[in-house]
């Protein structure tokens, strides 16, 4: 593959302002049958992309879903000098030609990973600057303190100024960080800024989510001394420099897109073969859909699901950090029980405004009530297709979720929120058996 600049950037910022935004159109009621492969996880790519401007030769990285938020880093990853080359789900990047250490607030604002930029400049330049705070989907108050006080730690001077992050040192100093919270973010900053770490600093109460463990397989192929990741302690042994071969490295499957499809197919009912997933990445969620009747087998790489009976309700779920039920099914899980039968309970643990799916499944006919951290979801026979706004990137894929159980037509708007972490969400459900338009919004 020849760096040919193949994917024009630079106009995808503008581009992606000025468009309007787009709007999925749901035929309802669907009934899912077939097989499906699940594309790579969004939240293993970002911080690989991200980590491999510390490669000292070119990488392949596979398995990179085809969706926004992977397009912004490439931008990104242009931006500081890098060449990249994105095709087929594979980017090929060479970080020879980097030069930029700052992230100008366009970009920031893009997508809270774009605060791992931070963790790998410091790295690469022992300086980093971002331009405004992480942006991101707006589930909570999201601050980065925890980012922050672990870089002070490891001996590196953070300066803020008008929402401005400015970090240097001269060495990152081996250090014992305790994270109050299992932050996945703090763990890859931390991990990503101490690769050259005078000694070794480990990280206590460390995020155990697959995505760390894979960006973590990821930064050892390059050359890192990394140990203990999946884990809540994880070490990394300074190095003096990284490897000088090319790197190739496949991105682990989205567990988050695996579980919206069981979601899906328990709210719709069907029959459904998920390809290229870990079911011991989706324990959680498989546990709570066959409890609730669906009939589930789980191989090496795949889960065959089938739901016939009404979906039972019933239980108390609560998010929680891995291996507990994923935040990032929440909102799709509130659609399926929605249309169950009897009361569920659930509580978000994780971000504090993560319920803005619920007022939009009202309107299409659920009863559900938000009490602070609590939903209670009594189960209605069937949903009614209507007009609903995606709030945020999960938010709208449970919307997508009601509308193919829902009576009637639904229209989704403000879909661009569903394109940051599903990708060609249509195309793939359609491959299923539902009937699904996109269109450009009013
Ligand atoms: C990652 O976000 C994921 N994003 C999120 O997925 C996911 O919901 C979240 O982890 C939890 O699993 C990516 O990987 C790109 P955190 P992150 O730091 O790193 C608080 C999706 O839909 N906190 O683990 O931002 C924070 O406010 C996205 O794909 C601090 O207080 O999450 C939250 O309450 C949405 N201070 C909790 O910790 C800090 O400095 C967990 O956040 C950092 C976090």
């Amino acid at each position: 593959m020849q760096f040919e600049n193949k994917i024009i950037c630079d106009g995808l910022l503008n581009k992606s302002l000025e468009v309007k935004m787009q709007k999925l159109i749901i035929y309802g009621p669907a009934k899912l049958m077939g097989e499906i492969e699940v594309e790579g996880a969004k939240n293993a790519a970002l911080p690989i992309l991200t980590a491999s401007i510390l490669a000292q030769n070119k990488v392949i990285i596979t398995n990179i879903p085809d969706i926004a938020d992977v397009r912004h880093t490439i931008e990104i990853l242009k931006y500081l000098g890098c060449k990249v080359l994105f095709e087929n789900n594979t980017v090929v990047l060479d970080s020879s030609s980097i030069e930029r250490f700052t992230i100008p607030p366009e970009y920031a604002k893009l997508m809270r990973s774009s605060v791992l930029f931070m963790g790998a400049l410091l790295s690469k330049f022992r300086r980093a600057e971002l331009s405004n705070h992480p942006g991101g989907c707006e589930i909570g108050q999201r601050p980065i303190d925890l980012h922050i006080s672990a870089f002070r730690q490891l001996g590196i001077e953070v300066f803020e100024h008008n929402n401005r992050i400015m970090c240097r040192c001269d060495k990152v100093k081996g250090s014992e960080i305790f994270l109050p919270i299992p932050s996945v973010g703090a763990t890859e900053n931390i991990i990503l800024a101490s690769i050259f770490c005078d000694g070794e600093v480990v990280i206590k109460n460390a995020a155990k989510e697959p995505e760390i463990a894979d960006l973590c397989h990821f930064l050892n192929k390059l050359g890192a001394k990394i140990r203990g990741a999946g884990t809540h302690i994880i070490k990394i042994e300074g190095v003096r420099k990284l490897k000088s071969e090319e790197v190739v490295h496949k991105v682990i499957p989205d567990r988050i897109v695996a579980g919206t499809y069981l979601c899906a197919v328990a709210a719709c009912g069907g029959e459904v073969v998920l390809k290229n997933v870990f079911p011991r990445h989706l324990d959680s969620i498989l546990h709570i859909l066959k409890s609730s009747g669906c009939k589930i087998k789980e191989l090496k790489n795949e889960i065959w699901i089938k739901r016939e009976e009404r979906l039972k309700g019933g239980l108390r779920i609560t998010t929680h950090y891995y291996p507990g039920f994923p935040t990032d099914l929440q909102a799709p899980v509130c659609s399926a029980f929605a249309v169950a039968s009897g009361v569920t309970i659930i509580k978000e643990t994780i971000f504090e405004n993560r319920f803005k799916h619920v007022p939009e499944l009202v309107k299409m006919g659920a009863d559900i009530h938000v009490e602070k951290d609590i939903a209670v979801i009594n189960g209605v026979e069937k949903l009614r297709g209507c007009k609903v706004f995606a709030r945020d990137l999960r938010g709208g894929a449970a919307l997508f979720v009601a509308g193919l159980s829902a009576q009637g037509v639904t229209e989704v708007m403000d879909a661009d929120y569903i394109d940051r972490g599903y990708e060609r969400i249509e195309e793939k459900y359609s491959l299923l058996g539902a009937k699904i338009l996109r269109e450009k919004g009013e």
